[in-house]
């Protein structure tokens, strides 16, 4: 077979992209102010280091560069602390009946996330040992949307980036499939994820016809 999937892991595998907004949230209040789920899409996957840039831009502070260290601490254990009870019963719905058909037809799939966490999390929902490859925040040096996360993953996985179809949620993520050549496909709101080839709200949405479609064309 000479396709392969990538998949993205806040918001398309796991619900942390809430957790994330929170302790973001949080971050932000102990500051002295607030951030928005509208700006909240601008930091989904985005880095953690641009994320904290973007959200100090927002509240006008300026920190020192120990000072930029320590809230990245802060934010990273609080997000740890509010994911630590998370296991496999925490797969969003209709995702492992998308993985088993992966599987089953010997498409091999990887993981391409700006995530410095990934790799536990995936332990955590007993996922880990079913990726053919796994590409995180540990292995890129430019963030979404620049395409080298989506690229390490399709060498990993043999791939041409024309073979390789990505489930993302956010608009940075698309913009990276989009410009490594590879399909894009967005889970969420079509309104934010206009700029995919396919969106639907969630995994439940998608017939188990249209992967097939997908990676057999
Ligand atoms: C992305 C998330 O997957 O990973 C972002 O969408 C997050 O919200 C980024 O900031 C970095 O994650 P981490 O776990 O390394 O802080
Ligand atoms: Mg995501």
């Amino acid at each position: 077979n000479s396709k392969g999937v990538i998949f993205d892991l806040d918001g398309v595998i796991v619900d942390t992209a809430r957790y994330h907004y929170l302790a973001w949230r949080k971050l932000a209040n102990d500051l002295g102010f607030d951030i928005t789920e509208t700006q909240n899409e601008e930091l989904k996957g985005v880095s953690r280091v641009a994320s904290l840039e973007k959200i100090l831009g927002w509240g006008n502070v300026s920190l020192s560069q120990d000072e930029f260290m320590e809230q990245m601490a802060i934010k990273n254990d609080n997000y740890l602390s509010y994911i630590s009870t998370m296991t496999a019963k925490d797969i969003l719905p209709g995702v492992s009946k998308v993985l088993d058909f992966l599987t089953e037809n010997e498409i091999p799939f990887a993981l391409g996330s700006a995530s410095k966490n990934a790799r536990g999390i995936l332990e955590k929902i007993n996922l880990y040992h079913r990726f053919s490859a796994i590409v995180d925040g540990n292995n890129v040096s430019k963030a979404k949307p620049n395409p080298e996360v989506f690229l390490i993953a399709a060498k990993e996985l043999e791939m041409a980036p024309s073979n390789c179809i990505v489930f993302e949620d956010s608009v940075a993520g698309v913009q990276a499939a989009n410009a490594a050549n590879m399909v894009s496909i967005g889970i969420g709101e079509k309104s934010v994820l206009n700029e995919a080839d396919h969106v639907f709200s969630d995994f439940t949405k998608i017939e188990i016809e249209f992967i097939k479609n997908l990676v057999t064309r």
